[in-house]
């Protein structure tokens, strides 16, 4: 019999990345322990995924010094932030205090456990508005938001986590997660949602009577934002070989994951529209503020580095996968 491998503590593994993380872990022949405090994650997927969930938080040093010292965990990979955009805005303590503190949290726990190799969920928000497409990740981080903002944050603490304290961290700075676990296990689930894909199926399957396009005179070809989708089991995919690239010993790195082309709002629906055969009603809406016209990302680097490479970067096959999903899990 091979080795096994070792245990891996997913935070946010309830939620719709971390639990496609966990599926990938899984078939690669990890442990996996998920952390969530289930404040946007699913419980089912303890049932789903046949998968240890620990309801607590990562704020929760005793728990977390608990669970480091019972359990033999060789690595964390960290999807537990919260991700609205318009509501980091509004109320940004909310956010410093979850995704940069109870980060710092973690990490200090991890340090004391003597756990230091940490794969963390970063954003293109971090880039801002882009001054060149497609982004590479040495293009100025500038971001326009709080949320973009938390995650700048926790990107310079583990860089001076690993000056101190050899910490080993992989940052992969995701560009539009999208789609759902091709065999129809996972899918997307946020509540609230605001992402494109969920909100224009929800139309099509008659929840939402139409899906708004926010801005129709951008400088783009057809006017509408252009933003470069993800696969969210490429996503996952992605995952396994960053915690594997940390595992082997290799030093701390950032990488960008996204698909390298964009599809503009108009598109996307339009590809709905194929996928789904459903009539999805548009309204045209003034531009939001700080929506910048084009956001897509080079993800060169994690091919080269980490051998890493796309499998759906198909639109269509993005969206097939997501509405299988959404069918299911709104039963119909
Ligand atoms: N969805 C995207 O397109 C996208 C893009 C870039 C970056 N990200 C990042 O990826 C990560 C996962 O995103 P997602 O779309 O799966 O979000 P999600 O909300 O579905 O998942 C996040 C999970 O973390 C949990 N959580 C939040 N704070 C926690 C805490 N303090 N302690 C324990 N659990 C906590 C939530 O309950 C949820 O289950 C986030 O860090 C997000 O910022 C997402």
């Amino acid at each position: 019999m091979g080795q096994e491998k070792p245990t891996i503590l997913v935070t946010g593994g309830a939620g719709y990345i971390g639990s496609h993380a966990v599926l990938a872990l899984q078939k690669a022949g990890y442990g996996v322990i998920v952390l969530d405090n289930l404040v946007y994650g699913h419980a089912d997927i303890a049932e789903v995924l046949k998968v240890e969930l620990v309801l607590g938080d990562t704020n929760d040093r005793p728990l977390l010094d608990e669970l480091f010292a019972s359990r033999n965990i060789a690595a964390v990979i960290h999807f537990a932030a919260y991700a609205y955009v318009g509501e980091s805005v509004s109320d940004p303590a909310k956010y410093y205090r979850n995704n940069v503190v109870g980060t710092l949290t973690l990490l200090e726990a991890m340090v004391a456990a003597n756990v230091k190799k940490f794969v963390f969920s970063s954003t293109c928000a971090t880039y801002g508005v882009p001054i060149a497409v497609p982004i590479a990740e040495d293009h100025p981080q500038s971001p326009i938001n709080p949320y973009g903002a938390t995650k700048l944050m926790v990107e310079r603490i583990l860089a001076d986590f690993d000056e101190a304290h050899e910490f080993k961290s992989v940052c992969f700075r995701y560009f539009n997660a999208a789609g759902a676990d091709p065999d129809g296990l996972l899918g997307e689930d946020h509540a609230p949602e605001t992402h494109l894909i969920p909100l224009v199926l929800q139309t099509a399957l008659g929840i939402r009577e139409s899906i708004a396009v926010f801005g129709t005179d951008y400088s783009t070809p057809d006017g509408t934002c252009i933003r470069d989708y993800i696969h969210v089991t490429d996503l996952a995919t992605a995952h396994v070989l960053g915690l594997e690239y940390l595992l082997q010993g290799n030093s701390s790195n950032i990488f960008n994951l996204g698909n390298g082309s964009g599809f503009s709002v108009k598109e996307v629906i339009e590809a709905a529209r194929t996928v789904t055969e459903r009539n999805i009603t548009v309204v045209e809406r003034d531009r939001r503020p700080g929506d910048p016209p084009a956001l897509v990302g080079s993800s060169e680097k994690a091919q080269r580095v980490l051998g890493w490479r796309s499998q759906y970067a198909d639109i269509h096959q993005i969206l097939i996968h997501a509405w299988n999903w959404h069918q299911k899990r709104h039963g119909q």
